[in-house]
């Protein structure tokens, strides 16, 4: 995920730049890079990797007296992570920084070419300084040029730019994506995607409102809002923790990475989704060619995201799919034959059971891709091919965001490949591809469901187990489900088909057995309904999930109505998730370090 840091000021602008970028390495980024406005003249420096490349390249840039500058850390959406598509982007004397997407930057980039404007990056963002340098011509002051340069785009932003023309002013522009300014006592001017940069620094910050612009100048603080309207700022003192800042305000990572997910399913759509087609550049066209096998690899919640991806892989793109735990894979000397294609999902990249099972596929000579959510990891080093996830940064040990994220690549990829092999109606690809941009929607946590499960956690803090059941999808479902209770609250857990539990299971029904439910309007209701039915005259407790009122349940967790069972799936899998948090909160357990787990498992 991108961050941004901005300084006008007298002390070390480098420096200042530099550990605000630090500051914000945990969001993820692959590439980084400061502009610094001083004596009228500019210095830039960007490097791909860690912020160690860009210490190294600006060891001998030193900053003295007054100055300005801004920086950035970039999580590549548009284009590779490669320094020319690193911020800041260059005009002709002009810089700017950028979070968010501009979703009209085709059309803009199209008219600033038609008048001879030279491009450097594959980016969104550049348009922006381009957008502006042309405004300039025909306004009499940047700061005019600089609102309407942000009336003409469309998306999401958070903006900072520099320029020539007023060098001791930074403007600044938010919609959409997080942005602060911060003073403190001694004049200075500090500008961050987030509180961290600003620790240490600034004594009072204001968080600006969406569509909130304007200028911060040496001796000038000028905020209009959305209605172009000045307005002061409300400062408002910093919080001295560093830790809890980076949560900003949630109790735990998890929670805070539970309310992300809309957001980070964006980023993993973003560039991918045409009205008729789902566009994966960074897979070769004849990666599918001579393959009749798909054969998925991975361990714990990417394990479960994969069982996911094989109902998704055979009923769309039929095309036959098996699933592997790679703890068992790696030794049970199974049977590779050159028709498969490999794909281990990971989201850390680096989990020793799935990476020796990649390296397995590889010796005998499969194609191989990953699903992963860390660029330059193991897995994605070694795979032939890498559909990177997006999720950002999970700090949680427990995984919810990078799951919500595989789970969507399977289902973008099911399309894909169901166009290549003609296997679903070019109308039904369109009504899927606009289902997909209806999953962040699906995901935004409401106060209304976040207080319900609150309420409800108080209820299944003790008995003698959990069964999680579900049919068909919504079983990998019910499993993750499990496997986020037991992880963070210590109690026992278990997925199960829902049409299974009559084959054992159904022994341990009784008041003191909690099952939750999973109850999808849209995929064999009735069936799934019977099987409930079945434990509820057994006297199990029932919480049911679903949208369809269901009077045989103890507790009734109510989701939005849908028109497709993948968008209740992603309904349901927030249910399971706040759920299983908020039953380990009231349990008192550190639900972002639950003992015994580790966020990245490199061990056999
Ligand atoms: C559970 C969890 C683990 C991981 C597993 C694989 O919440 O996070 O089960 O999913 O250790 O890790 P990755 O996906 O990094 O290979």
């Amino acid at each position: 995920m991108c961050g941004i840091v901005g300084y006008l000021g007298e002390k070390n602008t480098k420096e200042i730049l530099l550990d605000g970028l630090k500051e914000l390495e945990y969001r993820g980024y692959d590439s980084a890079g400061i502009a610094v406005l001083q004596n009228g003249e500019f210095s830039n420096y960007k490097a791909i990797g860690k912020l160690v490349n860009l210490e190294e390249k600006t060891k001998d840039f030193i900053t003295k007296g007054f100055a300005v500058g801004i920086g950035h850390t970039r999580w590549a959406t548009h284009g590779k992570p490669t320094e020319l598509n690193a911020h800041p982007h260059l005009g002709e004397s002009s810089y700017v920084v950028h979070n968010g997407i501009i979703e009209n930057y085709a059309e803009l980039k199209k008219e600033l070419i038609a008048d001879d404007v030279c491009f450097l990056s594959q980016t969104d963002t550049e348009v922006i300084v381009h957008q502006f340098e042309k405004n300039l011509k025909f306004s009499t002051n940047a700061f005019e040029a600089f609102n309407k340069t942000i009336n003409e785009l469309d998306g999401a932003y958070a903006i900072l730019l520099t320029t020539k023309s007023e060098p001791q002013t930074i403007f600044f522009a938010k919609r959409g994506s997080p942005m602060l300014f911060g003073v403190n006592n001694e004049g200075e001017k500090y500008f961050a995607s987030s509180d961290t940069p600003l620790i240490g620094h600034a004594k009072e910050v204001n968080y600006f409102e969406d569509g909130d612009y304007g200028y911060v100048s040496k001796n000038e603080i000028v905020i209009l809002d959305k209605n172009s309207k000045q307005i002061k700022p409300i400062y408002i003192e910093l919080s001295k923790n560093k830790l809890s800042a980076q949560k900003d305000g949630y109790r735990f990572f998890m929670e805070k990475e539970i309310y992300e997910q809309s957001a980070v399913i964006l980023d993993t759509l973003m560039g991918r989704l045409s009205d008729d087609e789902i566009i994966f550049d960074e897979l070769d066209n004849n990666i599918f060619e001579g393959i009749n096998e798909i054969k998925l690899c991975a361990c714990g919640t990417s394990y479960h995201s994969a069982l996911s991806a094989s109902y998704l892989f055979e009923r769309y793109a039929k095309i036959r799919t098996s699933v592997e735990i790679a703890s068992e894979f790696r030794y049970r000397e199974p049977i590779m034959e050159k028709d498969t294609l490999f794909i281990v999902i990971s989201q850390s990249g680096e989990t020793a059971d799935t990476l020796e099972t990649l390296k397995m596929a590889k010796n005998a000579g499969l194609k191989t891709l990953v699903i992963c959510n860390v660029d330059n990891s193991s897995m994605v080093r070694l795979a032939d091919a890498t559909i990177l996830t997006r999720a950002g940064i999970e700090k949680g040990v427990a995984s919810t965001k990078a799951f919500a994220t595989q789970v969507t690549i399977f289902w973008m990829m099911s399309l894909y490949i169901a166009k290549i092999k003609n296997s679903l109606k070019s109308e039904e690809i369109t009504r899927q591809i606009s289902l997909l941009r209806e999953i962040p929607a699906s995901l935004k946590v409401s106060n209304e469901m976040h207080e319900k499960l609150k309420r409800l956690s108080k209820r299944y803090l003790h008995g003698h187990g959990f069964f999680f059941i579900g049919r068909d999808i919504f079983y990998p479902l019910a499993l993750e489900g499990a496997l986020k209770l037991k992880e963070i609250s210590y109690l026992h857990a278990e997925g199960y088909p829902s049409g299974e539990m009559k084959h054992g299971p159904i022994a341990l029904a009784d008041p003191e057995l909690f099952t939750i439910a999973l109850l999808p309007e849209h995929l064999h209701y009735e069936k799934s309904k019977s099987n409930v039915e079945e434990l509820s005259a057994r006297d199990s407790t029932i919480c049911a999930i679903s949208s369809k009122e269901f009077d045989k349940a103890d507790d009734f967790i109510s989701i939005s109505k849908c028109t497709d069972y993948m968008l209740e799936f992603f309904e349901m899998m927030v249910v399971v998730q706040l759920l299983s948090l908020e039953i380990s909160i009231r349990l008192g357990n550190d639900v972002d370090m639950p003992r015994n787990l580790a966020k990245s498992v490199t061990v056999e």
